[in-house]
């Protein structure tokens, strides 16, 4: 994918201007009467996301206006301009003036032009954007490029995505960046002490595995990355309704989201130990699935009850994490699409987040508001532990009264965490179910850019 980024053509880059309805009036005012005429003809009111091609009087486009929200709005969407992307014809452009925030208008641009075109031609005017000074071209190909592979794994559907595709897909990464590559299948799974992992995946045709991805100098701080790589999640034996299944193809998105993080941190050579650790699996229905009341051990000894078979992303992440734990990282990260409860409480946009680690998520939130790649955090809330109680084992994977599913499920991966420094949990939504500004419709990028940043402040 050429970037939509041109270094070169500044000078000859059609100018846009950014107006809102209180800079119109003196913008308006210092167009050529032509154009001024052809403006108000239109009915343009600079209102937030119109947008006006302005002719040259020999026809060519001279300019264009683009409306933002007010300084004074309650709400200014900064990816606003990634609307261009899709709205003006084939050529290159450049700011004329500063939009809120110039980065973010670019970057914007950037992943407002992302098209999933695996399976036929992308539509769309090839438009690309000549950047403004000071912004570092390298960096911001580096974000829209990752965000894009994120995208690319969750939009390709499952028969094309199956847990083999997905450490294709890592395996490649890895061999980019000079990391190392190793995969865990099938039954070596249960030799090896996954046994989570390998009771969800072993319905399938399509084995489960646990893909291990390790970059950078082992002397540098050690930061792991896992990643819910559930390739398509049926629901298994408590089966999904046929409108809860329909997307389930995003239920890779934590993994998707991890090699999009990695693949930044590693093109930017951050200071630290990459360690991702992504468990592949699919949740599948056949006679050798994992049933409701099933007792199954995990790799940190503690024994866990099926309460229900669509809570399958906690068990595959428990024996990732556990394992991730035993080397005692600085920062453990996991991230996965674990709840629809995550979704009723914040909505598609807004993933929560859970640490233990204050100063982290302070962190954190700063990050995702700078990077507009919203986080929120909630809460490990104690007194719901005792939820996850079973009576025949350590513990159960699904809690009969329905209530904070988020919270518990962040109550049961912290089960498997002991050792790491600090651990962030992210239940991710990893999808955009209708296009608004520098996010098309389909797989989503979230948390990875937020994270970027911090690793890039930490570690940079
Ligand atoms: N992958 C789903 C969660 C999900 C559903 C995310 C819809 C985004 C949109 C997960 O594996 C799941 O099914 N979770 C159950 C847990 C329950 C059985 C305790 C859920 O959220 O209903
Ligand atoms: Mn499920
Ligand atoms: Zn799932």
């Amino acid at each position: 994918m050429p970037s939509v980024f041109d270094t070169a053509a500044t000078a000859t880059a059609r100018p846009i201007t950014f107006v809102t309805k209180s800079t119109w009036p003196t913008i308006r005012d210092g167009l050529g009467p032509q154009a001024r005429q052809f403006a108000d003809a239109n009915g343009f009111a600079a209102k937030p996301g119109a947008c006006l091609v302005l002719p040259a009087p020999d026809g060519q486009i001279a300019q264009v206006l683009f409306g933002l929200e007010d300084d004074a709005a309650k709400h200014r969407d900064l990816f606003r301009p990634g609307a261009l992307a899709g709205l003006l014809p084939a050529g290159t452009y450049r700011f004329a003036n500063q939009p809120h925030d110039a980065r973010l208008a670019a970057l914007a641009f950037a992943l407002g032009s992302y098209r999933f075109s695996r399976y036929r031609k992308a539509d769309g005017s090839e438009v690309r954007l000549a950047l403004p000074d000071g912004t570092d071209a390298a960096e911001l190909t580096r974000i829209a490029e990752a965000a894009a592979l994120a995208r690319d794994l969750v939009n390709t559907p499952s028969n094309d995505m199956g847990p083999a595709e997905l450490a294709l897909a890592a395996q490649q990464l890895a061999e980019r960046h000079g990391a190392s590559f190793s995969c865990i299948v099938g039954d070596e799974l249960v030799q090896q002490n996954f046994p989570l992992i390998h009771a969800v995946g072993m319905a399938s045709t399509r084995a489960p595995r646990l893909i291990e991805l390790s970059w950078g100098d082992p002397a540098h701080p050690k930061v792991t990355l896992v990643g819910k790589g559930v390739c398509f999640d049926s629901g298994g034996l408590d089966l999904k309704t046929s409108s809860g299944m329909l997307l389930m193809k995003k239920d890779m998105g934590g993994a998707a989201n991890v090699l999009a993080l990695a693949q930044m941190v590693m093109g930017a050579k951050l200071k630290v130990r990459l360690r991702v650790l992504i468990p592949a699996v699919e949740n599948a229905v056949s006679g050798s699935a994992f049933r409701p009341l099933d007792v199954f051990p995990s790799r940190k000894g503690v024994t866990v009850e099926i309460g229900n078979t669509d809570a399958e992303g906690r068990l595959v992440l428990a024996d990732a994490l556990a394992f991730a734990d035993e080397e005692k990282p600085d920062l453990l990260i996991d991230m996965g699409t674990l709840t629809g409860a995550a979704r009723v409480a914040l909505g598609p946009e807004l993933p929560p987040f859970y640490t233990q680690d204050d100063a982290l998520a302070a962190e954190v939130a700063r990050c995702a508001a700078a990077e507009n790649d919203p986080l929120w955090r909630m809460p490990l809330w104690a007194p719901y532990d005792s939820w996850l109680d079973s009576k025949v084992a350590t513990i159960n994977n699904a809690p009969s009264n329905g209530f904070a599913g988020s919270i518990t499920c962040a109550l049961f991966l912290q089960r498997f965490v002991e050792h790491a420094k600090s651990w962030l949990h992210l239940d991710i939504y990893a999808w955009t179910p209708s296009a608004k500004p520098g996010r098309p419709e389909g797989g989503e990028c979230q948390g990875a850019r937020a994270l970027y940043k911090l690793l890039s402040e930490r570690y940079g």
